[in-house]
């Protein structure tokens, strides 16, 4: 009985695991836990610059993805100015850097 339990356990865990690993993380999901969306949207300046004025601006350089996975997780300003009048992105220290540079080349894949 108490083995037939340990399966039942980890068979549903295992199923969940797999897909998560296989595909990587879930960009969607992250950009709705973290809140992200309250302050982008894909096409529309909101707080920050939409996700395709990002993907414009660094189409074609060296280094953006970990630049953008970096300011994901440290937060900071000054690269959208003009724009935000100096509005301040706020960290998010709980993303992983792996999580960080998957929506960052998600943003980057906008344009
Ligand atoms: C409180 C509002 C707010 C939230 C929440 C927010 N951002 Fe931002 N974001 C900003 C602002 C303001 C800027 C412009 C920063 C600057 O001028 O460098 C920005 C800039 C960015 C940039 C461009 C960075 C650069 O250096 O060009 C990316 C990419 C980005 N945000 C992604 C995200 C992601 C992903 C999340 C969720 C994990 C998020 N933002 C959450 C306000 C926010």
């Amino acid at each position: 009985m108490k083995i037939l339990r340990g399966v039942a356990l980890v068979l549903p865990l295992l199923v969940l695991a797999i897909p998560a690993w296989a595909a990587g993380p879930d960009v969607n999901a992250l950009l709705q836990q973290n809140g992200c969306m309250s302050c982008h949207s894909v096409s529309d300046k909101l707080v920050g610059p939409s996700f395709k004025q990002v993907a414009q601006r660094y189409d074609g350089k060296a280094g953006a993805k970990s630049m953008l996975a970096k300011k994901i997780i440290n937060g900071g300003n000054g690269h959208w100015n003009d724009l935000t009048g100096g509005m301040v992105m706020p960290p998010h220290p709980d993303m992983t850097s792996v999580e960080a540079n998957a929506v960052a080349a998600w943003v980057l894949s906008q344009k």
